[in-house]
């Protein structure tokens, strides 16, 4: 574009006596210990990028309302990504031209004014930074959920790999830690997997709850330049405008939403790293974790300890943290921005770090996992595990089903009395107790026919397990979330 032939209205005021956003009204400089207190550049820098790309919209929606003329909004955009590049590829200029910098928003006014002069004061027109950084924050979350949900769907992988490496597996399930019944080792794998899924809706609920462009706002009433709002949203990527102003200000509800996603991903992550923990035990010894995801100890020389869910399971506290800390913020804040919300920013980008190195780690650790096969035999081997299916035996031969569990408990009671093997006892023994009991009886008692009667959709069955396998693939691939 040429440049206009009038020259840019804007004349070189009268030097300003420092370079801070809101000096005019004020005789005496903050406090120093104040300053660094209410500073918010050292962690929202973070912003940089979507600060830069709310500041690109802006200036081309100044044009068509008669602020920036053409060759202002060209001016302004090269300046702009000569800012971004800079931040890029220079951060000791980063640090020391932030230094002054009171937050991400000033900080590229004051880069701007460097690059620009005076021109670079005039994009601040009509807007706020109370309606910039919940735009930039927005931003943030939208594309924090796209990366978690990546995170996810990594794991959802890892765990499915194992449930298809391992088909046909059986284990020793178990409720209050004790044995129970026979199940496939790929059925507690998909559980694991199916809790995951569960976040991925969370988290885009996270998403759509940001999914408003509040630019246009101001500081709290709107903007009396008749800005295009619905041209900035669409330009940021957004599908709609926030409805009100003033909620628009002070709306944080996304990042709770994605600070409570975070926490209930960091739960059943630590679910799942108690199962891991247990297994890799002596007692257990269903597993064994890689090196690489485990550590030694200092002094014993034989041991090779699960760290990796240890601390997986450990960090969970954090997220709690970090939730219940932006709830107790919000909770009485009036209608509109309070600087408190400032304090929103740390604690989610923090959590944000931590749940996908989490995940990266999970994954990790799942893939490279060894499961004992035969030691996971074994355990599912248990006879005591086929009692329920006595029971369902004697119900098949029509005694009632309370009745059937009461002989069957006898029926236990008396193989422990008399030191024989359950399974074992003569079939007489056993028509003493109940005369349900026939030829086909043992016959039909094994972990094989156990876990095969399990047949019903979401069982541990063979067939039923194998279609849910098929069926959480689809449900990973059409989730959104591309590992
Ligand atoms: N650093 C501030 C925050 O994170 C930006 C908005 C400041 N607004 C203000 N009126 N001081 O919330």
């Amino acid at each position: 574009m040429d440049a206009p032939k009038q020259p840019t209205t804007i004349m070189p005021t009268a030097k300003r006596k420092d370079d801070r956003l809101w000096g005019g009204r004020f005789e005496v400089a903050p406090d120093a210990q104040f300053d660094a207190f209410q500073r918010s550049f050292a962690f929202d820098r973070r912003l940089l990028p979507y600060e830069i790309a709310v500041d690109r919209a802006w200036a081309k929606a100044l044009e068509p309302i008669g602020i920036f003329t053409a060759y202002e909004v060209q001016l302004t955009l090269a300046a702009l990504d000569r800012v971004a590049k800079r931040a890029e590829t220079d951060p000791e200029w980063l640090d020391n031209f932030g230094a002054d910098a009171e937050d991400v928003h000033h900080f590229v006014e004051k880069a701007l004014v460097e690059e620009l002069g005076p021109l670079g004061w005039k994009l601040h027109t009509g807007r706020s930074r109370n309606e910039l950084v919940a735009t930039d924050f927005r931003m943030f979350v939208r594309d924090a959920v796209t990366r978690t949900q990546h995170g996810l769907a990594r794991v959802a992988q890892a765990l499915l790999a194992q449930a298809k490496t391992h088909f046909g597996v059986p284990m020793a399930g178990m409720t209050h830690m004790q044995h129970a019944q026979p199940i496939l080792l790929s059925h507690f794998l998909l559980a694991q997997a199916e809790s995951l899924m569960r976040d991925i809706p969370r988290l885009r609920g996270a998403a759509e709850n940001a999914d408003a462009c509040p630019m246009g706002s101001g500081a709290l009433a709107g903007n009396s330049f008749q800005i295009d709002r619905e041209g900035i949203a669409r330009d940021l990527g957004f599908s709609k405008v926030t409805a009100n102003s003033l909620d628009a200000v002070g709306d944080r509800d996304f990042a709770l939403d994605y600070l409570f996603a975070l926490a209930g991903i960091a739960g059943h992550l630590s679910r799942m790293a108690e199962d891991y923990i247990l297994f890799a035990s002596q007692e257990f010894a269903y597993i064994q974790l890689s090196d690489e995801y485990s550590t030694g100890s200092s002094l014993m020389p034989q041991k090779k300890n699960p760290d990796s869910w240890e601390l997986i399971r450990g960090k969970s506290g954090r997220f709690a943290a970090a939730l219940i800390a932006l709830l107790t913020t919000l909770k009485g804040l009036p209608t509109s921005y309070q600087r408190d919300l400032q304090e929103d920013k740390e604690s989610l980008f923090a959590a944000h770090d931590q749940i996908n190195t989490m995940l990266a780690v999970a994954a990790g650790a799942i893939s490279t996992t060894s499961f004992d096969v035969e030691r996971l035999r074994q355990a599912a081997a248990n006879p005591t595990l086929l009692a329920t299916e006595a029971a369902d035996y004697l119900v098949r031969k029509g005694v009632p089903f309370r009745q059937a569990h009461d002989i069957v408990g006898k029926v236990l009671r008396a193989a422990e009395q008399s030191g024989t093997p359950w399974l074992e006892l003569p079939m007489e023994a056993l028509q003493q107790i109940s005369p349900s009991f026939a030829a086909d009886f043992a016959g039909t008692l094994n972990v094989a026919s156990a876990v095969a009667a399990k047949k019903v959709s979401g069982g541990t069955a063979p067939e039923s397990v194998r279609a849910a396998i098929g069926d959480l693939e689809s449900r990973l691939l059409n989730s959104g979330a591309k590992p």
